[in-house]
């Protein structure tokens, strides 16, 4: 079998924290309303110079020092992402100047939304398998403050800016990710509109039928990467599941059967970062010592598109 490891991690958060209360003096809301319906109590957004690829180039520098590798063994760079700041080029192809990756680095940025981070895993798997160099970059990031309606309370409360990066190493005695992707075609549960359309790319999404999507998806996406690697829920040492909304973990957490201390989030200081909410989450477990080299996170991610995810990742 031939596969990926993560190596190592990195992350950048905005520095300006906005709480419940802050968002309370924006919109008709509270954190009674807030906290009980999303488990967020607080978001970063980005302010001053700091901006998408500022972001990106922290949590990646981050990740490349903690690796001890130097810029030249990197054979792909992906950034999942829905916010990047310029269509092209694109954030990969920026960092590949500002770390000083090779010219022949497979360098793009990809959009699966809320599951972007995981299918960038898979396919640096994929892409690594290939490659002359077999270490790959994968970042998700999302600067949803500036695609936020912040006149409409049932979305604006949801959102966070954050990155996250990983440094991964394809091996051919390395476990495969047993990898499960999906989309559905779907313009009416979560839309934001593109350039030359016309209106505000603001998000727009129905809570409810994301909500009943979620809860769908996440507990099958798990079973199958499980089953897909011939293992069961217990042998999982973290659950690293996309950071929407407290009630789809619990939720998750009781149709699974698992332990809720192995799926332990973050989103109550992140909101929703989309494409940044897993790797952020991973470095998090990483830098704690709660997920510990040899160990394996089941990562799942779920969101527009409508897109679902999932892959069992392991550390060096
Ligand atoms: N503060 C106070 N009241 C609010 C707010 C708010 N911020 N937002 C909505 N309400 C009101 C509504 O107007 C409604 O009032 P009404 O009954 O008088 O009409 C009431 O609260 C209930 O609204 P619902 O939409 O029914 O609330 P619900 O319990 O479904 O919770 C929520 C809404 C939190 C959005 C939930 O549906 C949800 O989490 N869905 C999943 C969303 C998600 O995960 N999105 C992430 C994917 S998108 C991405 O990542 C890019």
């Amino acid at each position: 079998m031939s596969g990926i490891k993560l190596i190592s991690t990195g992350s950048a958060l905005p520095v300006r924290e906005v709480t419940n209360f802050d968002m309370e003096k924006l919109v008709e809301t509270s954190d009674e309303w807030i906290s009980t319906r999303t488990g967020i109590s607080a978001r970063r957004f980005c302010s001053g110079e700091e901006c998408h690829t500022s972001l990106c180039l922290a949590a990646a520098r981050q990740a490349l020092e903690r690796s001890g590798l130097r810029p030249e063994q990197i054979g792909v760079c992906l950034v999942a992402t829905l916010t990047q700041d310029t269509m092209t080029p694109s954030t990969a192809c920026v960092l590949q100047k500002e770390l000083g990756l090779p010219e022949d680095t497979v360098c793009f940025d990809l959009n699966a939304a809320c599951a972007g981070f995981v299918y960038g895993l898979h396919t640096a798997e994929c892409l690594l398998a290939a490659a002359e160099r077999k270490y790959g970059l994968v970042i998700g990031c999302e600067v949803l403050s500036r695609i936020t309606d912040f006149t409409d309370r049932s979305t604006c409360v949801l959102f966070g800016d954050g990155a996250g990066a990983a440094i991964l190493e394809w091996g051919e005695d390395y476990p495969s990710l047993c990898a499960v992707m999906g989309s559905r075609g779907n313009r009416q549960v979560l839309m934001i509109p593109g350039v030359n359309t016309g209106s505000p790319n603001f998000i727009h999404m129905d809570g409810k039928e994301v909500f009943r999507f979620a809860v769908d998806v996440l507990p099958k996406c798990a079973k199958e990467v499980a089953a897909k690697a011939g293992i069961s829920l217990d042998q999982v040492d973290r659950f690293v599941f996309h950071q929407a909304n407290q009630r789809i973990l619990d939720y998750a957490i009781k149709k699974l059967k698992i332990d809720p201390a192995r799926c332990v989030g973050n989103i109550a200081r992140t909101g929703n970062t989309s494409a940044a909410s897993v790797p952020l989450l991973l470095d998090e477990l990483v830098t704690s010592g709660a997920l510990r080299s040899g160990q394996r996170a089941l990562c799942a991610g779920f969101g527009g598109g409508l897109t679902w995810a999932g892959a069992l990742l392991q550390l060096a």
